[in-house]
């Protein structure tokens, strides 16, 4: 896939030993939410730590064209409380202009849920990444419900929903582990009049579920007889505003977590992060593979529990990933794939498939990039196996493919490798993580803009 129109490529180099204290931006899952929420809720949302990057930029532009009006403010202590002001539950007013989602899955997908249930036509249009990822997932279950929806071939952006105005709840059955399809079949429920029901046969990142409890719906979780989640929402209920701290993004912490077991020396903290047990497979992971890895001064803040996460650099070795882990670090696994590079032995990942369809084929761009630098592996249809080894060679250049998380996995391989890495496109990080490239400079890593070939 092409890269952005005005690609900057961006090395990394082998850096000395990172150190420091810093804060991530926030979770970007619930950044989202609480822009969709705040805008159905009655009265005003405030939003604390909201992650202000492309992705979420996107969602808030969004809920403005649906009628919600948004606005920021910055104090003396440059932090930001975002005011969401809500429209209802069914409130939203038709969009006079095309929703551009860029290059985010998230916020397409879950504001889909609610252009499913309202009575007007809604236009979906985002860049050549979001462009060709599958959307049939979140489409299908509104199409039972009662929208319609005009698409390309094979269910992909641009494409326009009508809405309907008589909804029918369903019982839906989420067919892969997803999050963005269970979250939007439960966003559609809430202007549904009767019970929706979505069944998870695997647990995915609940923050969905956190909210609507939050924001009081009248919402409800059973286990089935085979473990399976049963949701409940039942729709037409009253939302009411709510003041949010979002905490720090783990999938965003990964990155100087990695590098920082990495580079030789290295001490870090980050402050305030997400450590819901759906986020933390990453963690969990490292740990397995002999990281030295701290959790202090563990809370819960806004129904969520977080805390500080200390790491120290490690003699990794590798190990087995079990498929059923997947789901809770599902984002993460460039960025293990790289820790992998530099661990002793081999490390094997299982049940990747959802990887295939990601902001890029992440499974085949870690392959590419690991080939790049002199990393032996196996790509395998669903499985990842990384061979790892002290020293790493690098000098590689990498395709980031549009995608944010292969750039800043990647820049972390170059911290520690023999000779620098580079990816094609810094600027697709300002999708996620607009902070990376101040954040990972403050703690000593080196960042370099490459010189662009002329071709
Ligand atoms: C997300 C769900 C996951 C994840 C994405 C954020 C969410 O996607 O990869 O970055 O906020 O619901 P899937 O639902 O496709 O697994």
């Amino acid at each position: 896939m092409a890269h952005s129109v005005n690609a900057r490529p961006l090395s990394s180099e082998r850096s000395s030993a990172l150190s420091g204290t810093i804060s991530v931006p926030g979770d970007k899952s619930i950044s989202h939410r609480s822009l969709i929420f705040g805008a159905l809720a009655k009265g005003t949302t405030t939003i604390r730590g909201l992650l202000q990057s492309e992705d979420v930029l996107a969602t808030a532009r969004a809920m403005q064209a649906f009628g919600s009006v948004i606005s920021s403010q910055t104090n003396e202590n440059d932090e930001t409380r975002w005011s969401v002001s809500g429209m209802g539950t069914g409130g939203l007013l038709e969009p006079d202009q095309v929703l551009d989602f860029g290059n985010a899955g998230t916020g397409s997908r879950l504001v889909m849920g609610l252009a499913g249930v309202h009575n007007f036509a809604t236009t979906f249009i985002g860049d050549a990444s979001l462009s060709s990822r599958p959307m049939a997932r979140v489409l299908d279950p509104l199409r039972k419900m009662g929208a319609q929806v005009m698409a390309r071939t094979g269910d992909r952006l641009p494409l326009t929903i009508m809405g309907t105005r008589t909804a029918v709840p369903i019982t839906y059955r989420v067919p892969m582990p997803s999050a963005q399809v269970k979250s939007c079949v439960l966003l559609a429920g809430l202007n549904t009049g009767g019970v929706t029901t979505v069944i998870e046969p695997i647990k995915t990142r609940d923050h969905t579920e956190n909210m609507l409890r939050g924001f009081g719906a009248d919402f409800e979780e059973k286990t089935g007889d085979d473990g399976e989640r049963i949701l409940k929402i039942a729709g037409l209920c009253r939302l009411t505003a709510q003041h949010i701290q979002v905490p720090g993004d783990p999938s965003s912490a990964a990155f100087p977590i990695v590098a920082a077991l990495l580079v030789p020396g290295s001490e870090i903290t980050l402050k305030n992060i997400l450590l819901n047990e759906t986020r933390t497979g990453l963690i969990k992971t490292l740990l397995e593979m002999g990281a030295d890895i701290t959790i202090l001064n563990e809370t819960v803040s806004g129904g969520e529990p977080i805390g500080d996460i200390c790491v120290k650099h490690s003699e990794l070795h590798g190990v087995e990933v079990p498929a059923d882990r997947a789901p809770s670090m599902i984002d993460e696994y460039p960025v293990l794939a790289v820790a992998a590079a530099f661990a002793k032995g081999e490390t094997i990942m299982h049940g990747l498939q959802e990887l295939r369809v990601k902001e890029s084929d992440r499974l085949a761009a870690v392959a590419a990039g690991l080939k790049a630098n002199g990393i032996d592996h196996t790509e395998g249809n669903a499985s990842l196996t990384v061979r790892g080894s002290k020293s790493v060679p690098g000098g590689g250049m990498v395709s980031t493919h549009m995608d944010h998380r292969i750039a800043m996995s990647f820049l972390c391989l170059g911290f520690a490798s023999d000779r620098p890495v580079t990816v094609d496109d810094g600027n697709v990080i300002a999708s996620s993580f607009p902070e990376f490239e101040t954040l990972m400079t403050n703690l000593g890593a080196t960042l370099v803009e490459a010189e662009v070939s002329a071709e």
